[in-house]
């Protein structure tokens, strides 16, 4: 029997990157996936991709920051497959600038995605996992949740609130059947690390610069994070709960 055989889970910024391989590994893994991502045509995309292997999975349009919506994308999902097994908030957006100089606008649309987003997802999906009585919800979080990035203080601050978030859920519905964790992944070849990479004076150098700095002297694909959510998600993860799991390739074993 496949790992998650007969579970419906439902992936954020499942449209691309980490969250796209996420619903792909989960799908091949025997699961139905709810694919949620604010861009809809991205989300569709992965959902042509799962249903020609063969697969199961529903494209959902929502911003995460937005209640009503993601609301309204979990009850379609209900709908259709009546009951949800895992959440996974992985939607994010990552804006870089020195602290000193970081806008209101950007500050605000950082936390809303991110942590607000998170905790949107919880507080959508908890009553149902409570009424099951089991459920796992999982979050995307970084090395960044951990240590610091001097030109990402506001990203690190969602990702360490979202290991705190995910804390406070192991610990408060635990008794519910409910299992939650994060993954905390290194650099992870998608168009946000991408994106990173054009943001520094020499892109190119930047990639090799950083590659030299982990141990495996690369970064990550993104079904290597894929996997760990998957096994996570899964029964072979049934005493996880309340902890983060570090998916760096060696990068927080070095001091110097
Ligand atoms: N790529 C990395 O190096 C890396 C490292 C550590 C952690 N992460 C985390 O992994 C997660 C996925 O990152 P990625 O690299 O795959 O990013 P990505 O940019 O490739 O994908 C993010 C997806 O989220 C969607 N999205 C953005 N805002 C949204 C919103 N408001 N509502 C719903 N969907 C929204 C985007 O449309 C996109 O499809 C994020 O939480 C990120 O912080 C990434």
């Amino acid at each position: 029997m496949k790992r998650l055989e007969g579970r419906v889970a439902l992936i954020t910024g499942a449209g691309s990157g980490i969250g796209a391989a996420t619903a792909q590994v989960f799908a091949e893994s025997g699961a139905a996936v709810g694919v949620l991502d604010v861009d809809p045509g991205k989300a569709r995309e992965v959902v042509s991709r799962i249903e020609a292997l063969g697969g199961q999975a529903v494209a959902l349009a929502a911003d995460v920051s937005a209640f009503d919506q993601f609301d309204a994308a979990v009850q379609h999902l209900l709908r259709r497959y009546a009951r949800v097994d895992v959440l996974v908030n992985n939607a994010a957006v990552q804006i870089m600038g020195p602290l000193h100089a970081f806008g209101d606008e950007d500050f605000d649309r950082v936390i809303a995605v991110n942590l607000k987003g998170s905790f949107n997802g919880c507080r959508i999906v908890l009553p149902v996992l409570m009424q099951q009585g089991h459920g796992v919800i999982l979050f995307t979080s970084s090395v960044l949740g951990l240590v610091a990035d001097p030109d990402l203080a506001v990203y690190g601050a969602t990702k360490a609130g979202m290991i705190a978030l995910m804390r406070s859920v192991a610990l408060a519905y635990g008794s519910h059947g409910i299992r939650a964790a994060a993954v905390c992944p290194g650099d992870v070849e998608t168009p946000l690390v991408a994106e990173y990479f054009r943001f520094q004076p020499d892109p190119e150098a930047a990639r090799q610069a950083v590659s030299r700095h982990y141990p495996l002297g690369r970064i990550a694909q993104p079904t290597e994070v894929a996997k760990v959510l998957a096994f996570l998600a899964s029964d072979d993860a049934s005493f996880v709960s309340g902890s983060s799991v570090i998916v760096d390739g060696g990068l927080l074993a070095n001091v110097y």
